[in-house]
């Protein structure tokens, strides 16, 4: 593409005049070294970046404890880079803990060694050890992010991943005058390590964050915690792109700014049709880009930004608010201080209606330079949801009935193999480290949303579902409502999808036309999902609820996707520094 346009005219006529009859050496080179930049234009930079896996006290909420982070930031650093650039990131580990980093979001067409889930991908790196992460963005522009992938240390490794449209092409909407990323997370007055290892063991529900954050910060609304702040300074009169990211581990969330609306353009890095609301939803994993018009005039007022859970479980959650401040930078900040603080109004806790609604505005662009290409066939059915485990011999639990909590797709709940299984697939060994039969459909059906079967143990396995290169896939995910209906934010990995069926329509209908193109889609509630795509991108890709407490139950598998005939539709071979377990 960039090949046809070069950045000047001058350009063009060195380009030529080497042809001409007074061609000297110096204008041949010249030339030469030209085309060479465009070229390197046109197929984009090598980025590299330098990941230091490292522990670093931080104290909110008057707490100070140790936590594992990349390069000793909270969150991590913000990674800019452009479509079409080549990422190399060097993650070094010093920490005790295993680690591995996902780009969530990215396809990473063949470069499956580099997607990061343990046990699925690679292998995590262990202490003293390094991985290099590289991969090449094709495609795709927009708000990603990455986070560590391996138990619960995601809770404090994660940091945007910001992708800019190739050089020269502009946004699809008015050009903002400044970016700004959004980071909601969640700040544990414990070491979540020790709260998943707990809760495993035990079979109870984990302990639940002490606050929500932006960007970090908890904001006025705890104890403690006024001076962690996040402050958005504005000037009247212009347009921010806030690139939301919902990082929090467990939760849901509902985001407003007081007394001001904003446009959303963007989901999971696909542009959308701009719609206005005050209400965003944004589930764990998920990305939303939206615009903000400021005020024409400076406003007498200061602002709150909130966010607090949408949920409708039965289990404990933080039910807690996140704040943080909008404030125009307006001459006389002396009388800030006594500015009036606008609050916005959030939904109620468990307003499926408002879930809904947001999720229903959502639809592709569809236009020809970003068309929705939905596949027309292929059918999968499963249940998503709850269930329970037995528990061992002479130990007492602590889950429903004396059980151990669990989760499953179809009833089987997903147990990591002892190698990754990318690797197995890859050497064609996979005796032994996984089955290929994950079931298409439910093993009994019963009413999924009434009462729940006697029996709610799950199955344990390591089962995935094997497809041929291009092949297209529907798939429904249904709520179950054993241990409660519950919203599931269920994450592909290597793949976007389209979710297909109208929220607004019931009976459902599907919307084929112009449904938006994500990564991440909320099951809702006692409800069900289709979604639909294309499985061109050979590798083995995970598939789990954003929810981490879900995942660590077992609500995930895995597809494995075959090579296709040609040599640019099969998996590059691994790198050999790829962690070996
Ligand atoms: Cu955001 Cu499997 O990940």
């Amino acid at each position: 593409m960039g090949l046809g346009r070069p950045e000047s005219n001058g350009t063009e006529s060195w380009a030529w005049r080497a042809e001409g009859p007074h061609t000297s050496r110096v204008e041949l080179i010249l030339s030469i070294i030209i085309i060479i930049i465009i070229i390197i234009k046109a197929t984009g930079t090598t980025r590299h970046f330098n990941f230091d896996i490292r522990l670093r006290n931080m104290t909110r909420l008057c707490h100070t404890r140790s936590m594992v982070t990349v390069n000793g930031q909270f969150p991590g650093p913000k990674t800019v880079i452009r479509e079409g650039d080549r990422v190399v990131v060097n993650v070094v580990n010093h920490v005790q803990n295993n680690i591995t980093i996902h780009w969530h979001g990215i396809r990473q067409f063949r470069s499956g060694w580099a997607d990061g889930p343990a046990y699925v991908t690679q292998c995590p790196i262990q202490t003293g050890q390094s991985y290099v992460y590289s991969f090449t963005i094709v495609g795709q522009r927009g708000t990603l992010w990455w986070h560590a992938h391996h138990s619960w240390l995601r809770a404090t490794v994660y940091g945007s991943f910001v992708i800019l449209p190739k050089r020269g092409i502009p946004y699809p909407f008015p050009k903002p005058y400044k970016e700004v990323p959004i980071l909601f997370g969640e700040w544990f007055n414990e070491d979540p390590e020790a709260i998943i290892a707990q809760a495993l063991q035990t079979g109870a529900g984990p302990n639940v964050s002490e606050a929500y954050t932006i960007n970090g910060l908890p904001g006025p609304l705890y104890n403690c915690s006024t001076k962690d702040t996040f402050k958005l300074k504005v000037k009247p009169g212009k347009a921010y792109l806030l690139r939301l990211i919902n990082a929090a581990l467990n939760d849901d969330l509902f985001f407003s700014i007081a007394n001001l609306s904003v446009t959303v353009v963007e989901t999971d890095a696909n542009y959308v049709k701009p719609f206005d609301t005050d209400i965003i939803l944004i589930g764990p994993g998920e990305t939303t880009n939206v615009l903000l018009r400021t005020k024409p005039t400076s406003p007498n007022a200061t602002f709150f930004m909130a966010a607090r859970p949408y949920n409708t479980g039965l289990g404990t959650i933080d039910n807690t608010t996140v704040a943080g401040l909008l404030e125009y930078d307006s001459s006389s900040s002396t009388s800030r201080k006594k500015l009036p603080l606008l609050k916005p109004t959030l939904p109620a806790i468990n307003d499926t209606a408002a879930a809904a609604n947001f999720s229903s505005k959502l639809r592709s662009l569809a236009s020809t330079q970003f068309p929705a290409d939905v596949p027309r066939t292929g059918s999968f059915y499963f249940t998503v949801g709850l269930g329970t485990s037995p528990c061992p011999r002479n130990q007492t639990c602590q889950g429903p009935n004396g059980t151990k909590f669990a989760a499953s797709i179809n009833n089987v709940s997903f147990a990591f193999p002892s190698m990754a299984l990318l690797q197995a697939h890859y050497l064609g060994q996979s005796k032994g480290v996984y089955a290929a039969d994950f079931p298409r459909n439910p093993p009994f059906p019963f009413n999924y949303t009434g009462t729940p079967p006697n029996n709610t143990f799950v199955t344990n396995g390591t089962k995935v579902a094997v497809l041929p290169f291009n092949t297209t896939v529907e798939l429904v995910m249904q709520d179950t409502s054993i241990q409660g209906a519950e919203s599931h934010p269920l994450h592909l990995h290597g793949n976007n999808f389209y979710p297909t069926k109208d929220p607004t329509k019931d009976p459902a209908k599907f919307n084929l036309l112009d449904p938006v193109e994500r990564n991440t889609v909320g099951v809702p509630s006692g409800g069900w999902a289709a979604i639909r795509f294309r499985a061109d991108n050979p590798g083995v890709w995970l598939m789990h609820c954003h929810f981490d407490v879900h995942l660590s139950w077992g609500l995930r598998m895995a597809w494995v996707v075959n090579d296709g005939p040609l040599p640019s539709q099969k998996l590059l071979p691994p790198p050999s520094d790829l962690p070996k377990c």
